[in-house]
């Protein structure tokens, strides 16, 4: 949520650096952006409304050397998306981007207000600019002037700061916004992660709440707010540069939907049998809470499907959002499992921080490597998915329903409750999970062709029971993130408590039917919806006879039977090219969905 970069070096040019790594930030929000330089000693700030194509077009021509540079790509939350409300800010002598929210902007800004202090924009942004200026007056030490400014600041925020009198200086500091320093022969960074520094370098520290960076061409210094200097670790990156990059796909969702068969496959090998589980012992625990935002809370309903239907152990899903107001019962035997492909959800890192303070133990799923959840959480399990570009999440997601899994097979060896058989079945899909998905990925008519049935219409249902309803609220979302079309996912025996007064002639249903013992309960459901008039897509397994399908729907999919453990996993496939091939007929900017943004860290 907003992207941050800056840069300060002698050998690049700034301005064209912080470009350049702004770009790898864009999927962090993108309805404006902007840039301040140190051009010859003046600092000019350049905005554009939209997406940073827009920016760079009118930077188009202006080659003038700068070696220091802030960048900003923006996900709006206080004043609606144009340049006046772009970052950077400036005022007096002070020039920020920032990321988060000011939640005290209100009482602070009347306070300058009343100090004659004017302001230009709606933004909290301008208002903690201009605070730290008004700081700044008399404190001129600038750590503790910067100290001082964010104990007063409520509320979450990554900035980087020049001052005016030293201009070839970033200053750096956060509090529940991620941010790193970037370090490099060629100059220094600050970034919101790593990606937008791996074109340079893949040396990085990473910044504590409560820790300032003095970044200068060729030293950066991390201090505590009172100025002592802090030693901090020097860390790799893990991922490449290379993985940022479409690699000749049209599409990053579709680039990372091809790669979930390797994704899946791996994480399968990798966690089956992983010795380091053995230190999750499900019997210390009375309750498990599986908490997380979106598609990752869609992946934490498939997670109780499983463990309560083949552990036998209780569940609850709760919305991030939800959990950390909620007074439930946190107690030192509750096991809360945060999901966050990120690890940098506001709301999750909040539910993790409240169960940690109950005395729970915490178990992180999470893919990006050394992200707050990760490093908080006192389990962390990784997807390592590789990084996820796309605002739609879909590698994301099945690596968290994989990982799901196998934590469930891991309960059910502990209390005795898998059977030879069954896991002689599982390792079976296991070893062929990534034929299966390759298959379904290669169809692609069978997509395509659903796709151009229902592209055209406003709205869609899903429905689906059990381990499928849970799916159909992935699909459901995935679609109508990317689409905009309408869509919603039932239960399918609760659409005739109210929603089935909505289906009419043609109005597209889409029924997931893959569980043996809800086959039947799900095809009577079709069936309703079909009298009405609904136009039905039916996507079920290779082990139903398909000689009745015609009865009751229009377009019947088959895809490969597995266990429950994998077939989430295999439907959600099906169901990402579908949302994609939808918004593509619907000339949607897929990757950028409108008003979204990756890596939700605010609240
Ligand atoms: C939807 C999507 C979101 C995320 C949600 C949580 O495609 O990507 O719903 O799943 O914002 O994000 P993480 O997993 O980063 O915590």
């Amino acid at each position: 949520m907003c992207g941050i970069i800056g840069y300060t070096g002698k050998k690049l040019n700034a301005k064209n650096t912080v470009i350049a790594g702004l770009k790898n930030l864009e999927y962090r929000g993108y309805d404006s952006s902007g840039i301040a330089v140190n051009e010859d000693g003046n600092i000019n700030l350049y905005k554009a409304h939209g997406k940073i194509s827009n920016l760079e077009n009118s930077l188009n021509g202006r080659d003038v050397l700068s070696s220091t540079a802030i960048a900003h790509t923006r996900w709006a939350t206080h004043g609606e998306p144009n340049e006046t409300n772009a970052h950077p800010h400036k005022c007096g002598s002070i020039t920020l981007v920032h990321n988060g929210i000011i939640e005290n902007y209100v009482e602070l800004k009347n306070e300058l207000l009343k100090n004659g202090v004017t302001f230009k924009s709606e933004t909290d942004t301008e208002v903690a600019c201009a605070y730290i200026n008004y700081i700044y007056i008399t404190e001129k030490n600038k750590i503790k002037c910067l100290a001082k400014a964010c104990s007063i600041f409520r509320g979450s925020y990554a900035f980087a700061i020049i001052f005016d009198d030293e201009k070839d200086t970033i200053y750096a500091t956060r509090k529940d916004s991620p941010l790193i320093v970037g370090l490099s022969d060629e100059g220094n960074f600050a970034a919101s992660d790593v990606s937008a520094i791996l074109d340079f370098t893949n040396k990085y520290i990473l910044l504590e709440h409560g820790e300032f960076a003095k970044i200068t061409k060729d030293d950066v210094k991390i201090f505590d707010g009172s100025e002592n200097i802090l030693e901090k670790e020097v860390k790799t990156a893990t991922w490449s540069a290379t993985e940022y990059k479409k690699n000749g796909y049209d599409h990053f969702m579709l680039k990372e939907i091809n790669e979930q068969p390797d994704v899946i496959e791996k994480i399968f090998s990798r966690y089956l049998e992983n010795p380091n589980y053995n230190e999750i012992d499900f019997s210390k625990f009375d309750a498990i809470h599986i908490v997380a935002c979106g598609s990752a809370m869609h992946a934490g309903m498939v997670g109780k499907y499983l463990f309560q239907n083949y552990a036998n152990i209780p569940v609850t899903v709760d919305i991030a959002s939800e959990y950390r107001y909620s007074t439930q019962s946190i107690t030192t035997s509750t096991l809360v499992i945060i999901i966050s492909q990120s690890g940098e959800t506001a709301d999750s890192l909040a539910a993790l921080r409240l169960a940690k303070d109950k005395g729970a133990t915490t178990l992180g799923i999470v893919n990006a490597v050394g992200s707050t959840i990760a490093r908080e959480a006192d389990i962390c399990i990784y997807t390592y998915a590789g990084p996820e570009i796309a605002v739609a999440t879909t590698k994301g997601y099945t690596s968290q329903v994989a990982i799901l899994s196998t934590l469930v097979i891991n309960a059910m060896k502990q209390n005795s409750m898998l059977s030879n058989d069954l896991l002689n079945e599982i390792k079976n899909d296991f070893n062929n999970i990534s034929s299966i998905l390759k298959d379904i990925i290669k169809n692609k008519d069978i997509y395509v062709n659903a796709a151009k049935k229902i592209y055209e219409k406003n709205d869609l249902f899903f429905i689906g029971r059990g381990i499928d309803y849970a799916v159909c609220m992935e699909g459901s979302l995935k679609l109508k993130e990317i689409s905009y079309m309408h869509s919603e996912a039932y239960a399918a025996g609760e659409l005739k408590h109210g929603t089935i007064s909505l289906i009419e002639n043609g109005t597209p249903v889409i029924a997931v039917a893959t569980n043996d013992d809800l086959y039947e309960k799900t095809i009577s459901n079709i069936k309703e919806t079909k009298a009405r008039g609904a136009y039905s897509i039916f996507i079920t397994t290779s082990n139903f006879d398909s000689s009745s399908f015609e009865d009751f729907s229009d377009i019947s999919v088959i895809l490969p039977k597995t266990t429950e453990f994998c077939q989430a996993i295999v439907v959600s496939c099906f169901l990402q090219l579908l949302a994609y091939e939808v918004a593509k007929l619907r000339n949607c900017d897929i990757d950028k969905p409108k008003n979204l943004a990756k890596s939700v860290t605010v609240e």
